[in-house]
């Protein structure tokens, strides 16, 4: 019998329609546009406005429902959902649950994942053993999130960076030597002091003192985090492609999570990938999380042919990270 693999079949996302630039951010934080655009690499990110919409399902079933039209899948077919966000719609129940309901995936399990930004490629680590296993063949993968809601619009070290989207990809199962080859997923939970938002958990559930001391935001020690993305990303990129002999010639594209343009360019670096190489969409979608990396091979789709190895990476709270390398499934349509 030949290797199952796990394939992404199709891609798509979905931003909100409400572009905030960086001169919006500057009028409520000191900051400027030349100085977001030279530290980050941000011009303008996505905000989902209660008037288009709420909830992170509602640019998921949006990013499904341009899936179906885009590759006629039958979403009765799909027997597990899993939504990778830090921003569901409520606390419970899971929004899998609720978004496969509204999207028509009745047949599915369903349930969230908590990886922060690194939640897409956590997810199809997910997808991939329960497909490899050969008891699931079609497995919906969603990321994303509405940061906007968790952003503190008053700290400046923050607020420049975050937006909001959400991407949906479906895997299925092949005999074909194409999908997921490889990956490295990795956790360090020793990290809550850096990157964290600690109210609204068991420890510091709602309260007017948990609103009144901002801890239903996202806090950083940016350096930190810094320092820690550059490294974790490109060590488990290069022990990636060691060990599947990859050279960065064979390497076709790298699809590295958007949270700062400076983090993006020091791990092609240290990868020795050339920039072109490179996927990039920061600059008009800043960081969205879970969704940074599905929304840029939704992006990019038309510039990817199949066999394409491609190499995803992340890094974000927990601290998790790690890297999947994976041959892309099918020729621009
Ligand atoms: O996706 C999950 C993980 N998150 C990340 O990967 C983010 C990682 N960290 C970063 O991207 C960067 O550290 C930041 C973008 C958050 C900050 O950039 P930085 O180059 O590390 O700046 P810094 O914190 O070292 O601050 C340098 C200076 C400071 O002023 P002083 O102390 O030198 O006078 C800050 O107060 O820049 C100041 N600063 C700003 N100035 C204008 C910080 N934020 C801003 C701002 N506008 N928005």
């Amino acid at each position: 019998m030949r290797k199952i693999h796990a394939v992404i079949s199709g891609i798509s996302g979905y931003v909100p329609s409400h572009v905030m630039t960086n001169e919006e951010i500057s009028r409520m934080v000191d900051t400027s546009d030349e100085w977001i655009m030279t530290r980050i690499g941000i011009k303008e990110r996505r905000i989902l406005k209660k008037e288009e919409g709420s909830g992170v399902s509602y640019m998921a079933i949006k990013a499904i429902e341009d899936l179906i039209k885009k590759i006629n899948f039958d979403p009765k077919e799909v027997e597990a959902v899993i939504f990778a966000t830090s921003t569901p719609d409520y606390i419970m129940p899971n929004v899998a649950a609720m978004t496969a309901y509204k999207a028509g995936m009745t047949n599915a399990f369903c349930f969230d994942l908590s990886a922060a930004c690194s939640g897409f490629i956590y997810a199809l680590e997910v997808a991939n053993a329960y497909i490899v296993s050969g008891k699931y063949k079609k497995v919906m993968v969603l990321a994303g999130d509405v940061l906007s809601v968790i952003t503190n619009y008053t700290d400046r070290n923050t607020c420049p960076i975050f937006g909001d989207g959400c991407g949906a990809a479906l895997l299925e199962a092949t005999e074909e030597e194409i999908g997921i080859m490889d990956s490295i997923m990795r956790t360090d939970g020793n990290s809550l002091p850096h990157l964290h938002m600690i109210g609204g958990g068991s420890v510091n559930p709602a309260s007017f003192e948990t609103v009144e001391k901002n801890q239903h935001t996202i806090w950083q020690d940016g350096k930190v985090v810094f320092k820690h993305a550059v490294s974790s990303m490109s060590d488990t990129c290069m022990e990636l492609m060691e060990r599947n002999g990859l050279t960065r010639e064979d390497v076709k594209w790298v699809a590295p999570h958007q949270a700062n343009l400076r983090i993006i360019d020091a791990v092609a670096n240290r990868m020795g990938v050339s920039p072109d190489k490179v996927m990039i969409n920061i600059e008009k979608y800043g960081n969205t999380s879970a969704g940074t990396i599905p929304i840029c091979l939704w992006d990019y789709e038309s510039q990817l042919n199949k066999g394409d190895n491609i190499i995803l990476t992340a890094f974000g709270a927990g601290f998790t990270w790690g890297a999947t390398y994976l041959k892309w499934g099918y020729d621009p349509k």
